[in-house]
């Protein structure tokens, strides 16, 4: 992970004064950015500046109410005139105090609306202006939360969700906007599930903190390397073997015959259902337990739905979804035996979250939306029997890989002859960064796109 790009750059993060900003800015500084740091409680950023003042980068406070509109814009104003034009802009800072809505109180409502939404759109707007008046190509990181997909149960938290709800729709917008002005700007959303700050010491009273929170969380460092992976991704990345035809595994494999480890390939189709079991069988007795799982195999035989080749519908489910599934369960299965901190990766699509506008793809869309409910599905299990193992979608958009040729001829082809596309390269680093965070730390979702599309 480098953050090379953006050395001697200036990135400004909301929140700066605790928690998730004040890791944050810490690994941005030491990665020698320049960063401005708003908050409130500015008194306390000046003391991490102080702490931080032999590192490569170097940190600047700035005083600012993100609920007062006016603070915000002489704020922007006064980095962009003392520091330069803005590259990065992480929307860290949030809150929620504890209110319901039955018997709320309007006063903590429109603090929470302000400082999540608003604020958030107003410090969007004014770093894109610079970023757009420089020519520059910069990131927008929204710290979202799991709330922002899902509905919680906790008292006094009914009006956040709705905040963070709106971030995911905000990202989203934002995202078809820059795409539809040729911007050349990352937008990413990240999602912590609860992370050990004091988030929600400041929103209950010690004696009522939920029993949801008696648990470890995350630490704010957690999040800090996640943002800090999203934007070392490179310029034209946004942050989201076995094999029927063996002899070409053989290949890469004698190609990394000087590497660290060694590649063993197992010829099998996965669309066999007695291969698989076959081949998990050979893997362990010859190699040993299985500690990671890539179920990476997909197809996507152009085919549609009114009067497609059920042949074809078929070999697309039976390999995108059924064959995922025996995969997964040998695999846990192995993992389960000698009670190995195991790791499932199944890769996805944008086609999984969403449909598009593909007229040769209309199952393959289909086999992708039931990877990310088996994901999810398997998560529950995985908890429900305390089970160490780590699941993670990635979920890549267009890659230039054989797809196309294979699946959809000449005719698909010369479609995406024009398509910008990631490379696997791309794809495969993401796996190995998602692979590569601390134990008690698990990405649930990576969707990661080619800059500037939205498939
Ligand atoms: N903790 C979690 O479990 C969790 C989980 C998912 C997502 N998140 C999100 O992560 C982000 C950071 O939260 P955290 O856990 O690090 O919380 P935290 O430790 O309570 O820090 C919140 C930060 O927001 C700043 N802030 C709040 N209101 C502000 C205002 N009006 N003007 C300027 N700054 C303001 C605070 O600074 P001052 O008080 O000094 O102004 C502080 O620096 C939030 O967006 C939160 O929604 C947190």
């Amino acid at each position: 992970m480098s953050l090379e790009r953006f050395v001697g750059k200036v990135a400004v993060v909301t929140g700066a004064s605790a928690g998730i900003g004040r890791e944050l800015v810490k690994a941005l500084v030491k990665e020698g950015v320049t960063v401005a740091g708003l908050a409130r409680r500015s008194e306390r950023i000046e003391e991490i500046a102080q702490e931080l003042k032999n590192e490569k980068g170097k940190l600047h406070a700035f005083k600012c109410d993100l609920t007062k509109d006016e603070e915000i814009l002489a704020t922007f104003k006064k980095i962009t005139e003392t520091l330069g034009p803005i590259s990065i802009l992480v929307n860290n800072a949030g809150l929620s105090p504890a209110t319901e809505l039955i018997d709320g109180d309007i006063s903590k409502w429109r603090q929470i609306i302000d400082t999540n939404i608003l604020a958030l759109s107003i410090c969007t707007r004014e770093a894109i202006a610079s970023m757009k008046a420089n020519n520059i190509k910069g990131h927008i990181v929204h710290i979202n939360s799991i709330a922002g997909h899902m509905p919680l149960d906790l008292v006094g938290f009914s009006v956040y969700p709705a905040t963070k709800y709106a971030v995911t729709a905000l990202t989203e917008s934002l995202r078809r906007e820059i795409n539809r002005n040729g911007l050349p700007i990352k937008v990413t959303s990240v999602s912590p599930g609860y992370v050990e700050t004091d988030f929600f010491v400041s929103m209950y009273d010690s004696k009522d903190l939920p029993a949801y929170l008696e648990r470890s969380g995350l630490k704010a460092k957690d999040v800090a390397d996640t943002v800090v992976y999203v934007l070392s991704t490179p310029e034209h990345v946004n942050v989201a073997g076995i094999s029927r035809r063996v002899e070409r595994v053989q290949e890469h494999a004698n190609q990394l015959k000087n590497g660290n480890g060694s590649l063993h390939p197992f010829k099998c189709d996965l669309t066999k259902d007695k291969e698989i079991l076959d081949t998990f069988k050979k893997i362990i007795e010859t190699l040993g337990p299985i500690h990671i799982l890539v179920n990476n195999a997909g197809v996507a035989p152009a085919t549609a739905l009114i009067d497609g080749d059920i042949k074809r519908w078929r070999q697309i489910i039976d390999t995108n979804v059924i064959g995922l599934s025996i995969c997964t369960r040998e695999a846990i299965a192995n993992m389960k035996a000698n009670n190995t901190k195991g790791h499932i990766v199944h890769v996805n699509s944008v086609l999984g979250h969403e449909i598009g506008e593909f007229p040769y793809l209309s199952v393959y869309p289909g086999s992708k939306h039931a990877v990310t409910a088996l994901t999810e599905c398997l998560r529950r299990e995985i908890n429900r029997n305390n089970l160490p193992i780590k699941i993670t979608s990635v979920s890549p958009g267009g890659v230039s890989t054989e797809f196309a040729e294979v699946n959809l001829g000449a005719e698909g082809v010369k479609r995406f002859e024009n398509v910008p596309l990631l490379s696997a390269d791309d794809v495969a680093d993401t796996i190995v960064y998602v692979l590569s965070t601390p134990e008690h730390v698990n990405i649930r979702e990576l969707t990661v796109n080619i800059q500037g599309q939205l498939y």
